[in-house]
C-alpha cells in the first residue's frame, strides 16, 4: 500500500466541508430509503463534527430529509458515566443531534459506560454483533486526536483491535479537562470501537479543523503505517478521505 494513499480534500472552511459530508450522507439516506433499506452511519463526538450535526439538522428541519431509515453507532463512551450523565457521549449526541432528528430510538446504538467490569467484554462483543447485524457501517465519521487517535484508539493500539475497554492517553485527558471542570475529573478509561471495527466501514470520512491539528494530520498522511499514529491505519482502507480546512492542511502542501 503506498504511504500517501489517503485522499484528502481541503475546503475553504469547516462549514463547507461539513456541507459536503452532509450531502453525501443525505444522498445515501435517500438512496436507501428508495430501496426501503437502512443507511448505517457511524458517528463521532467532539468539537469537530458539530458543524456537520448542524447541517444534518438543517437538512431534516428545513429540507424535509427523513432519518427514519437511519441506524447509528457511536464510536466510543467514557467509562463510569451513566447514559444520562450530561458529560457522557450519549448525552452529547442527544443534545447536539438526535433530539433534533427523527432517527428512531431503537436504531441509535451507544456503548454504555456504566456497566460492571465483568460484563465489559460481552457488551463490546454484542456491539460488534449489532454492527454486523445492521449490515455493517456505510459511512463512518471520525475526528482525530492530536496524538493521532481515532475513536479512543490511542497510540499503541493494534490495527486488528475490536471494540474494547481502553486506558485514555494523557493528552486525551488533558484535552477533555476543561469540559469536565478539571483534569482530575476526567475518566481514566473508556470503551471504543477498535481500529478493525472502524476499518470495516465501507466509507470513512475523517474531519480535522484548525492549526492545532495540522501536525498530526501531516503525520497521519505522510508517515508509514504505525501504531504510534492509529489514524495512519486508515491508509489501508480503500475509501477513506480526510476533509480538512486550510489551517489543518497547512503543513501538507509543503510536504507533498
Ligand atoms: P475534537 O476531538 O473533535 O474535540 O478535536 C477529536 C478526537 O479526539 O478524536
Amino acid at each position: 500500500m503506498p504511504i500517501d494513499s489517503i485522499r484528502f480534500r481541503v475546503f475553504e472552511s469547516p462549514d463547507s466541508a461539513c456541507a459536503c459530508a452532509a450531502s453525501e450522507i443525505a444522498r445515501l439516506i435517500r438512496e436507501r430509503a428508495a430501496l426501503n433499506r437502512p443507511a448505517v452511519i457511524g458517528f463521532a463526538t467532539g468539537a469537530t463534527p458539530l458543524a456537520l450535526f448542524e447541517e444534518l439538522i438543517y437538512l431534516h428541519q428545513e429540507e424535509g430529509l427523513s432519518f427514519a431509515n437511519v441506524v447509528t453507532f457511536n464510536l466510543d463512551e467514557y467509562l463510569g458515566r451513566k447514559p444520562d450523565d450530561p458529560l457522557s457521549f450519549r448525552s452529547f449526541m442527544m443534545r447536539e443531534l438526535f433530539n433534533h432528528l427523527n432517527v428512531p430510538a431503537r436504531n441509535q446504538h451507544f456503548l454504555r459506560g456504566d456497566i460492571p467490569k465483568s460484563t465489559v467484554a460481552s457488551h463490546c462483543a454484542d456491539y460488534e454483533r449489532e454492527i454486523v447485524a445492521a449490515g455493517g457501517i456505510d459511512i463512518q465519521l471520525l475526528g482525530i486526536g492530536r496524538n493521532g487517535h481515532i475513536g479512543f484508539n490511542e497510540p499503541g493500539s493494534s490495527i486488528d483491535g475490536r471494540t474494547r475497554r481502553v486506558a485514555l492517553a494523557a493528552s486525551t485527558r488533558e484535552d477533555a479537562a476543561s469540559g469536565f471542570g478539571g483534569l482530575d475529573k476526567v475518566p481514566n478509561a473508556a470503551l471504543t470501537m477498535g481500529c478493525a471495527t472502524i476499518l470495516d466501514a465501507r466509507r470513512i470520512i475523517l474531519m480535522a479543523w484548525g492549526a492545532k491539528k495540522a501536525s498530526i494530520v501531516r503525520r497521519a498522511l505522510a508517515e508509514p503505517v504505525t501504531p504510534k499514529i492509529p489514524a495512519s491505519f486508515l491508509s489501508t482502507h480503500p475509501a477513506v478521505e480526510f476533509f480538512l480546512d486550510p489551517p489543518a492542511a497547512a503543513l501538507l502542501r509543503k510536504n507533498r
